[in-house]
């Protein structure tokens, strides 16, 4: 089972993504990223995956953008996109070559705080439940069906111990929640 990440960013996400494939039984593909500045091109070239590196500056459209991604994946071979932290919204023509094969995780209970600055959002009206959610990918922001969710109490004293707290369940359900797509349990 092969997947594809898309990435804009650090990448903490991907690493973990990566470093539990032998464990959970897939394979990372490739790596996309439209950032040619961000960290995790770095975290691939370490972890030895193939990265395709396609900046959406140099195009003049996002239609022309995605027609470039399209290209550079048609000889691949994956049946699932991971976006983990990747900038971008798709088209209606993107989302239908890839239909019910493009999954992001988003750091809210959606639909509550979706878009940027979510845990900012959510320690600000200092929330009772916080957490993660994983979910198909649709051309809103972050509104697409909802796979799996999991949350705890807030008891942050701090934005920077919500925001680990909040990473570190990204990290613990991401590879598990894609293990089970891939085979169709989720
Ligand atoms: C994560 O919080 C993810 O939920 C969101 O973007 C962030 C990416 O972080 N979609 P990283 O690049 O994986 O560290």
């Amino acid at each position: 089972m092969r997947i594809v990440v898309f990435a804009s960013g650090s990448g903490s996400n991907f690493q973990v993504i990566a470093e539990k494939a032998n464990e959970l039984g897939y394979e990372i593909d490739c790596l996309v990223c439209n950032n040619p500045d961000a960290f995790v091109i770095e975290r691939a070239k370490k972890l030895m995956i193939d990265t395709i590196i396609i900046n959406h500056r140099d195009f003049s459209n996002r239609e022309e953008f995605e027609e470039e991604v399209i290209l550079s994946l048609k000889d691949r071979e994956f049946s699932l996109i991971v976006l983990a932290g990747f900038m971008r919204l798709f088209s209606e023509r993107f989302l239908s070559v890839y239909e019910g094969k493009i999954i992001n995780i988003h750091p809210s209970l959606l639909p509550k705080y979706p878009g940027i600055n979510s845990i900012e959002k959510a320690f600000i009206d200092n929330a009772d439940e916080v957490g993660v959610t994983v979910f198909y990918v649709d051309s809103g922001v972050d509104t697409g069906k909802i796979i799996f969710q999991e949350g705890f109490i807030n008891n942050a004293k701090t934005i920077e111990e919500l925001e680990e707290r909040v990473h570190k369940l990204e990290h613990r359900i991401y590879p598990l929640v894609i293990k089970d797509v891939l085979e169709g349990k989720l």
